[in-house]
């Protein structure tokens, strides 16, 4: 079967993580070439040698999501190593913490929003001149960018506010045939949603994971490569008539 990426060329935010690590694996499966972007030089580098085909289809570049020149440099090293882009996915992300309206720090919430929203604004912007027309990108927000919870204050606002930004992008680059979309994952079987529930769990004296299964139709986590199988749908051509909405991976949590 012909590969659904082939030729095509992919930068991934927050590319050693959990979720951008598995979708890199993925779309390298399937012919992309991709770029790594996130913090840390030796996470990049451990992921780029984990997802790697073999070929020269991948590389990595550090860059802090909420800094407009370290963005820059990164979709400029992209266009270096690999030509124009064709799929950028928005996937760089922090939790932040839960308290009280009164007690929660604004220094954290402006973190959260930083990385969520001007993360994913940023990396549009840089980005977006240096796209194929004809092109996908993907946001990811949360089961949290369309439920509220007590306490979250940061990540649940921005993981909304990147559903605005989505729709606006969408609606702007709808005539070059650039399909924007958010995805929407409930909890995940990973260390960032692991950390949540042990401070939840702490918080209300049972099991954060039970307690978020309890919540979920399915009764379940996903997986990262449940996650990554939905990225390499709005990223192909199997989606290419989808854009500005929100897609739902998250075990019927939302309904
Ligand atoms: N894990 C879940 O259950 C879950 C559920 C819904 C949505 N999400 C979202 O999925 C995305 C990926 O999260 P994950 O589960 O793979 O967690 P993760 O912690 O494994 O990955 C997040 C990555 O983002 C990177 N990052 C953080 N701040 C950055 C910055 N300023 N610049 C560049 N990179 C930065 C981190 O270094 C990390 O590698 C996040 O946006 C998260 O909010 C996760």
């Amino acid at each position: 079967m012909a590969k659904q990426m082939q030729g095509k060329v992919c930068v991934i935010t927050g590319g050693s993580g959990s979720i951008g690590a598995a979708s890199a694996k993925l779309l390298l499966d399937e012919g992309a070439s991709v770029m790594l972007v996130d913090l840390s030089e030796a996470a990049l580098k451990k992921t780029a040698s984990d997802v790697g085909t073999g070929k020269d289809t991948v590389a990595w570049c550090t860059a802090d999501v909420t800094k407009s020149d370290q963005v820059k440099n990164a979709v400029a090293r992209t266009v270096a190593k690999f030509g124009k882009i064709d799929v950028l996915f928005s996937n760089a992300g922090n939790f932040g913490t839960v308290a009280p309206i009164a007690d929660y720090p604004e220094d954290v919430f402006d973190s959260v929003l930083a990385v969520h929203i001007k993360g994913a604004f940023l990396c549009a912007k840089h980005a977006v001149p240096q796209m194929n027309d004809g092109g996908s990108i993907i946001i990811t927000s949360s089961v949290a960018g369309v439920t509220g919870d007590p306490g979250v204050y940061g990540y649940i606002t921005a993981k909304h506010g990147q559903v605005g930004l989505m729709r606006v992008l969408a609606k702007e680059l709808a005539p070059r045939n650039i399909r924007v979309n958010t995805i929407h994952p409930g909890p995940v079987d990973n260390d960032f949603q692991l950390s949540v529930e042990k401070k939840l769990g702490e918080l209300i004296g049972r099991d954060g994971t039970q307690f978020f299964n309890d919540m979920i139709p399915l009764r379940r986590h996903g997986r990262p490569d449940e996650v990554a199988r939905s990225v390499l749908y709005l990223a192909s051509d199997a989606s290419s008539f989808t854009t500005g909405t929100l897609l739902m991976v998250d075990g019927g949590m939302s309904i």
